[in-house]
């Protein structure tokens, strides 16, 4: 895990996410927490629980978005799952400790990466000998052994090891013995690979006959093949699944999004029924109690829960009382004004502007925005998500899209040419929408 101070984490969310800095702040102290908890002496170590997080602000201001860059950053196993999703299918919804499980296969997936970097070397020198012993096929020497014979098939070996260093030989064909899982297709898609559980999925994988076929392929792809082969080969399966279960007690985050539908609307029946339910699934994952997967038992007492809602029809307080005193820390995101909308349009290292500029590039069409065109859009999504309900940064998509639809129709019989967005640009396309209340409900 990257041990990023708190400020470096913050300062990583700042390259995409404009203001928020309470919520920032708040993911990286907790973030911060586990690395020294991690420090502390095995006998208090236990005592730390996870400062867990709630997140609450309107909708489109950058909650989900903090939590998907946090994830690539933090190098920790993470997964992000809608509350709404287990209130789905059935009466109380799909499994909630899924969610365990899907951290302990991230978790398995990143320790098994790296230990490819680890075994890397070797398994790339042992692919190479095997290559080798398929390109020169091993001469039985009967009896004594002919020195000279040896010696020539030694140098033999090493000219072809030259050429395949030197990618000489990619596309030449070897014969390999391929195995393959056959999967009947019927039976996965019946079941709908999606819904399936991890679990399931991999019962049923190892039900399917494997089958070994002789293949014909290029050196570039058998070497690929072996190469994989050779990583699972020297690659320690028990002690991955050790180090993985560790890793998701220690480290793994679990962002929990739209908790705030899990509120019922004070109605004893139907839909709040099971959104109660989920609640109540919920909160021995969030209290802590041990799930069981197919790898081993995974205790939950460590693992950081980040929620998130927009909370607008509901507040924290009607959700479950048990439920609430497990997230003790709040954050309320912003609305976003104005001057924020400017800087999202130009600063992330994502920021529209950019995106459109290098897209109309591939059509060889090189396209600025003014200043006055960016404030003009900032400010007619400012003036509409205060009319009407407010999308959040989300209508300057829309606004966007609208500014740039015609040149992006005809940007492919424009190449070579230049084109400069200015405010009159801008107001061309917009005004006449974003003046009719009716007409911009459906466009913007
Ligand atoms: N503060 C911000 N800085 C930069 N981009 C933002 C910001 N807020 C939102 N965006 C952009 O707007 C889009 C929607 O934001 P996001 O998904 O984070 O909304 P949300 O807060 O989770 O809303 P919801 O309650 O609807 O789930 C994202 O694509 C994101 O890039
Ligand atoms: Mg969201």
């Amino acid at each position: 895990m990257k041990e990023l101070t708190p400020k470096e984490i913050v300062s990583e969310l700042d390259r995409y996410i404009v203001g928020q800095q309470d919520a920032k702040r708040s993911v990286a102290v907790a973030i911060r927490n586990r690395w020294r908890r991690q420090q502390l002496p095995e006998s208090i170590r236990e005592e730390v629980g996870p400062k867990n997080i709630l997140m609450m602000g309107p909708t489109g201001v950058g909650k989900t978005e903090i939590a998907r860059r946090l994830a690539s950053l933090v190098g920790a196993p993470f997964v992000k799952v809608e509350a709404t999703k287990y209130t789905e299918v059935g009466y109380h919804g799909r499994d909630v400790e899924s969610m365990i499980r899907d951290l302990l296969d991230r978790a398995i997936t990143m320790v098994r990466d790296e230990q490819r970097e680890v075994v890397r070397q070797e398994a790339e020198r042992l692919t190479e000998e095997h290559l080798l012993d398929l390109l020169i096929p091993a001469v039985e020497t009967m009896g004594e052994s002919d020195p000279e014979a040896d010696d020539r098939r030694h140098r033999n070996r090493e000219k072809y090891r030259t050429k395949l260093r030197e990618g000489e030989m990619e596309d030449r064909p070897v014969e390999l013995s391929v195995t393959q899982k056959i999967a009947p297709q019927g039976i996965f898609a019946t079941i709908g690979g999606e819904s399936m559980d991890a679990d399931t999925q991999g019962f049923l994988e190892k039900l399917m006959p494997s089958q070994s076929k002789r293949r014909r392929i290029p050196i570039r792809e058998a070497r690929k093949i072996m190469f994989d082969e050779e990583c699972d080969r020297l690659i320690d399966d028990d002690k991955v699944t050790e180090l993985a279960i560790q890793r998701t007690q220690n480290s793994g985050i679990i962002f929990l999004d739209e908790l705030d539908k899990l509120c019922d609307s004070g109605r004893a029946h139907g839909p709040d029924i099971s959104r109660q339910g989920v609640q109540r699934d919920l909160l021995p994952m969030v209290e802590g109690c041990t799930v069981s997967t197919r790898h081993g038992q995974v205790s939950t007492d460590h693992i950081l829960f980040i929620a998130a809602g927009a909370f607008h029809g509901s507040k924290p307080s009607d959700l479950m009382p048990e439920l609430q005193g497990r997230f003790p820390i709040r954050v309320e995101l912003t609305d976003l004004n104005k001057e924020d909308f400017l800087r999202i349009l130009t600063e992330p290292e994502n920021a529209l502007t950019k995106q459109h500029v290098a897209l109309m590039a591939t059509e060889g069409v090189k396209i600025s925005f003014s200043s006055d065109a960016l404030s003009a859009m900032a400010e007619i999504a400012e003036k509409l998500n205060k009319s009407a309900q407010s999308t959040g940064a989300r209508r300057l998509y829309t606004i966007m899209e609208r500014v740039v639809e015609e040149l992006s129709f005809e940007a492919s019989d424009r190449s070579g040419e230049t084109v400069a967005i200015d405010e009159e640009f801008v107001r061309d396309r917009l005004s006449e929408i974003a003046a009719d209340e009716d007409l911009s409900r459906f466009i913007l």
